[in-house]
């Protein structure tokens, strides 16, 4: 029997790994919300991860505000790094294997191919250089440490901190008739978290420890996104295509971020299904 603990487990993944958690009869699955630890209070941090000296701690709690990480730099450092390196170290202490989730946002996309896990990570906003600085605490403080770097992600939960996802802001915008507008050149893999769920725990039975990427397959930007939510729905509103400089939000992103999953192949782990066949699962499971 394996004792896991899932920090952040009531977000957008947190819900869906933790489902997939106990899906397992082997695995013993502890719980930790927001309201039960505090990632920026080191003795919260530690005092939760030495009581229940878990094996396998997975660290799903972020901050994950991109815009409003600009303006709240320190908070967005307390929590995704600073917190993220308190969960290593509590982790250690205790000899467990830590797992903590991260960005495509690590990276500038000036690169026009798929980013490799071992590309030189440069983000350019706030948001990417708190998760990237998480990773480094991972790295320095845990000796057995998976980091998952994945991207858009959309799940049933919707993402507690930006209060939904982009799948259902599209969809409560076209039944409601409004005109949307979403940008055509920033290009990524959006990301069911059913399927990250499933790969993160296939992940965590090896001992293969380090940085990987996990994403469905297959890219598109956040206007073809859009336009497939649409089709799949088959709602219908006016979609307009902008440019980014004409969304104007205040945090910059990368133009190109989808995530080679090449390593994970490589462990004959399976690759995750398309982008559109996933969003087309998850639209099915909207009530
Ligand atoms: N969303 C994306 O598109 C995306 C893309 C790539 C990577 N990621 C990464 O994937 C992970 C999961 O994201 P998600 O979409 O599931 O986000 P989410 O739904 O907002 O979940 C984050 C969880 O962290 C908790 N949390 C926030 N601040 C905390 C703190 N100071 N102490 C303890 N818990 C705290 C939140 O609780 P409250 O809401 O109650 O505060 C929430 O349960 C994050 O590491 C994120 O950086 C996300």
């Amino acid at each position: 029997m394996k004792n896991i603990l899932l920090v952040g487990s009531s977000g957008q993944l947190g819900s869906d790994l933790s489902q997939k958690l106990n899906k397992k009869p082997d695995y013993q699955v502890s719980k930790l919300d927001h309201y039960q630890i505090e990632l920026t209070d080191k003795d919260s941090v530690f005092s939760s991860i030495t009581t229940l000296s878990p094996d396998i701690v997975i660290n799903c709690g972020a901050y994950v505000r991109v815009d409003d990480c600009e303006d709240n730099a320190a908070h967005a450092i307390e929590v995704n790094a600073l917190g993220a390196g308190y969960v290593a170290q509590a982790t250690e202490e205790v000899g467990a294997v830590c797992v903590y989730i991260s960005t495509d946002y690590v990276f500038d996309g000036q690169k026009n191919s798929p980013y490799l896990e071992n590309d030189p990570a440069y983000p350019i906003n706030i948001y990417g250089i708190s998760k990237l600085s998480g990773e480094h605490m991972v790295r320095s403080y845990s000796t057995k440490n998976f980091i998952i770097r994945s991207s858009g992600l959309y799940g049933l939960a919707g993402s507690s901190g930006k209060g939904g996802n982009f799948v259902n802001t599209i969809i409560k915008g076209a039944k409601e008739g409004k005109p949307l507008n979403v940008v055509d050149d920033q290009v990524l893999s959006p990301t069911f978290t059913k399927d990250l769920s499933k790969a993160i725990t296939d992940l965590m039975e090896t001992s293969k420890f380090g940085i990987y990427h996990i994403t469905n397959s297959g890219e598109c930007s956040w206007f073809e996104f859009a336009k497939q939510v649409l089709s799949i729905t088959g709602l219908s509103t006016e979609l307009n295509c902008i440019s980014t400089e004409q969304y104007g939000a205040k945090a910059r992103r990368p133009a190109y971020s989808v995530l080679s999953n090449s390593k994970l192949e490589n462990l004959g782990l399976n690759m995750l299904r398309p982008w559109d066949q996933a969003l087309e699962n998850y639209i099915s499971l909207l009530t």
